[in-house]
């Protein structure tokens, strides 16, 4: 990972294989190093800036805690507490943060927002989610895969259902093709990634030795998979309107234990990114049960609550993942 001394961390495409790789075996060194109590602090004096366009929870605080594993510190900015949005553009923002700063993380909808960010900082900047990519959260999910299957990376499948053309559907498709995974979409043709992304999978995976499904069929979608994953339907930043017709069209691939049983492997682990609506006892859940009388959406609380469930696994490696982002690009 010294190879990622003072690189942005944007979107998959960015590391190699060998680098992605590289970065999941720091990722388990250094959450075992927190376990034993044998962590040492490789980050001391640095400045972290977060922005934060839109809200989050595990990202936010994996990038804090990790910090403040390691001896570093973070300002938090989001555009209600900052001139960031409205007043200043991201560019001016990102000449200030790099004068103080050592790295910034962002998040908000636009890939170009973080990359112009990126293009004018002068130190690492890292996407903390986009409209088009989730890259620190790929982190997680390979490590939580190689933590719950015996298989080598090249040998586990996973199929991914429900809404395939925004961050996560689009994350997934890369970074199965980059690492030789066996990765599938499951989802009606209209909800697959945008064109380009599905070429340069199909080009990586040339390479790597990756199997790339999209398809709309569950049965042949899900088969043999290791891992069954899922995310919201409506993702932050789209209105409220198009919850209609997400459920319409969505509905058919939502993981119930039916979709788990399909895969006819009784290990099957299931990964979302949270937050998940497995209950609808939120509330905008509420809202939605109110007008649609559903009980959950993506992924029913059977699945969710089910010893298959590795959620919180793969929301506590937010943590030791970015923390190795933050020590492979800083100490
Ligand atoms: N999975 C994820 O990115 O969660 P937050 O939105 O809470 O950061
Ligand atoms: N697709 C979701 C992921 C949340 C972590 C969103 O963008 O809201």
């Amino acid at each position: 990972p010294t190879a990622l001394a003072g690189r942005h961390f944007l979107k998959e495409l960015d590391l190699t294989e060998e680098e992605f790789r590289g970065l999941i075996e720091l990722a388990a060194e250094l959450k075992a190093a927190k376990r034993a109590g044998t962590e040492t602090r490789r980050l001391t004096g640095k400045n972290i800036a977060l922005i934060f366009e839109k809200t989050s929870t595990r990202t936010r605080c994996a990038f804090e805690v990790a910090a403040a594993d390691q001896g570093a510190s973070t300002t938090y900015l989001d555009s209600s507490g900052s001139q960031i949005g409205h007043k200043e553009s991201l560019k001016d923002t990102g000449r200030v943060l790099g004068r103080m700063f050592d790295a910034i993380e962002f998040r908000g909808d636009s890939q170009a927002a973080v990359e112009e960010l990126a293009a004018h900082a002068g130190v690492p900047v890292y996407n903390g989610l986009t409209d088009d990519w989730h890259p620190t959260q790929m982190l997680a999910d390979v490590l939580t895969m190689t933590e719950h299957s015996a298989k080598p990376l090249t040998e586990i499948a996973f199929a991914y259902l429900g809404d395939a053309r925004f961050n996560m559907g689009n994350s997934y498709l890369i970074t199965g093709a980059l690492l030789g995974m066996d990765v599938r979409l499951v989802a009606p043709r209209s909800y697959w990634p945008a064109q380009e992304i599905v070429d340069r999978a199909r080009e990586l995976a040339e390479a790597s030795g990756a199997r790339v499904t999209l398809t709309e069929s569950l049965a042949d979608g899900v088969r043999g998979a290791d891992f069954v994953a899922t995310d919201v339907w409506v993702s932050m930043g789209e209105p409220k309107e198009v919850w209609e017709e997400r459920i319409k069209a969505l509905a058919p691939y939502a993981v119930t234990m039916n979709v788990l049983r399909a895969t006819g492997n009784p290990d099957v682990k299931f990964l979302h990114c949270l937050p998940a609506f497995h209950d609808l006892g939120t509330e905008v859940g509420r809202d939605i049960h109110a007008r649609y009388g559903l009980d959950s959406l993506e992924v029913t609380d059977e699945v969710f609550e089910s010893a298959h469930s590795v959620v919180f696994d793969e929301a506590e490696n937010r943590l030791h993942t970015i923390k190795a982002v933050l020590v492979a690009t800083l100490a």
